[in-house]
């Protein structure tokens, strides 16, 4: 069974969500997608349109290699509007060597990064033609790899345009993670403007860099990041200091935190909603494709970003929470998508088929290895949390295949993929159990 409500692609390989954008009354979610088979391969964006957040239409591929650059894959990017036009950017990638056993693989992992951009006239029609080459490839290592350079997040302000990308640069011998700032008047040239060298990482992924509540906040997926049990390739997200004006980015890394404490999400991205709220989506990675099921990888709900107390909370959009208007028994909600709200006292547990929730005082603990595969390394299967305040209210939405879990007004958030639910839900020490279905039937 696919979820009701969380996005998957119709067959195959989906990772990141790309491109995400409001433009002309349309929610659009590019992703990246290889049509071929439920695993990665040449990149494409997928694309898919929505008026409310929650019920997606799927529309055909919007980009393809088609050209030398990005022969071997179109990598993950971004949208922004100019006027009534949407303009996309994206990593163009060739293979030194294509691999002999699978063309859709490089043979050493070596290629050509340059960042790309295109532009559509009313985010329905994309032109192979109108593909330009931005940014070319680093000849130079010490300024930013051939390889790793991508990820091209654009944003518009009084000011101009401006690009952030992930990067890498070798100094003294060493990899260090960088990312790099670029100015432009147009959306077509671009300059280099600054560069901000993130102590300590290797490779940084998909960053993306947006002012919620009067702070700039920098989120950015670290490659090497997981020690242990936890996935090698970790999201993280804080408020850092920026000056758009000199692509000044000052970053304190004690100041960034995983974005999800099931670390099972990676790659968000954000976009302003018609409100101009920050709506942030991720992939939700999974060790393997749900029984029978034709397609692999999810989304998380939308979820609106915001700063207090200088932290990221994080709630389901209003559109999508809306959505449950059925109230339901905890009991009987199997086979459909729901929203709960629950209570835990000190000593509760609450054990939503199979995936069990237990606070004992303060700490949030939740276990998924009755409802995970026993042979996936390097995938949390327990996870603890820090309660602040003294109380746990709880928010979780339950879709086939991932649980949701907002801890206290959305301080912290436990994002996780499970397989082969049961239909039972048992609980001790909960108050205020309540419980909703869909209004309708999504697509
Ligand atoms: C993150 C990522 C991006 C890249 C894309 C390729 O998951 O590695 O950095 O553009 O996936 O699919």
């Amino acid at each position: 069974m696919r979820p009701e409500i969380h996005f998957t692609p119709e067959r195959n390989w989906m990772n990141d969500p790309v491109g995400l954008i409001y433009y002309q009354g349309y929610y659009h979610l590019f992703y990246q997608y290889f049509p071929y088979a439920k695993q990665w391969g040449t990149m494409h964006w997928g694309h898919a349109v929505s008026r409310d957040l929650s019920c997606w239409q799927r529309l055909p591929v919007a980009l393809y290699p088609s050209r030398l650059e990005d022969c071997n894959g179109c990598f993950s990017g971004s949208a922004a509007e100019n006027g009534g036009k949407m303009y996309l950017f994206y990593t163009g990638v060739r293979y030194d060597k294509v691999s002999r056993e699978n063309i859709h693989e490089s043979e050493n992992g070596l290629f050509t990064s340059c960042q790309i951009g295109m532009i559509s006239p009313d985010g329905f029609t994309f032109d192979t033609h109108e593909k330009k080459l931005l940014i070319p490839a680093f000849t130079d290592p010490a300024l930013g790899s051939r390889v790793h350079t991508r990820d091209p997040k654009v944003w518009k302000d009084s000011s101009g345009w401006h690009m952030v990308l992930g990067s890498q640069c070798e100094q003294q011998g060493q990899l260090a993670g960088q990312l790099l700032f670029y100015k432009s008047s147009d959306g077509e040239t671009w300059l280099f403007q600054n560069r901000c060298q993130m102590a300590g990482e290797v490779m940084v992924e998909c960053p993306d860099l947006f002012q919620a509540d009067g702070s700039w906040v920098l989120m950015a997926s670290l490659m090497g990041r997981g020690t242990g049990e936890e996935p090698e390739h970790i999201s993280y997200g804080g408020v850092v200091g920026f000056d758009p004006g000199s692509g000044e980015l000052q970053v304190d890394s004690a100041k960034l935190f995983p974005l999800d404490n099931g670390m099972d999400l990676y790659a968000a991205q954000t976009m302003k909603d018609e409100q101009g709220r920050n709506v942030m989506i991720a992939w939700v990675r999974m060790p393997q494709a749900l029984e029978g099921e034709p397609w692999i990888g999810m989304y998380t709900l939308p979820r609106v970003v915001s700063v207090s107390d200088g932290q990221l909370h994080y709630a389901v959009h209003p559109l999508v929470k809306e959505q449950f208007t059925q109230t339901c028994r905890p009991e009987s909600f199997f086979g459909t998508a729901v929203r709960i709200e629950a209570e835990l006292d000190a000593d509760a547990t609450l054990n939503i088929g199979g995936y069990e929730i237990r606070r004992k005082g303060t700490l949030l603990y939740t276990d998924r290895t009755r409802v995970f595969p026993d042979d996936a390394a390097r995938w949390l299967r327990r996870t603890q949390t820090i309660l602040t305040g003294g109380y746990c209210r709880l928010e979780i939405y339950v879709d086939h295949g991932i649980v949701e879990i907002f801890v206290n007004g959305g301080e912290q958030v436990i994002t996780q993929v499970v397989y082969e639910m049961r239909k039972t839900c048992f609980y001790e020490h909960v108050r205020g159990l309540r419980c909703w279905k869909l209004r309708t039937q999504q697509s």
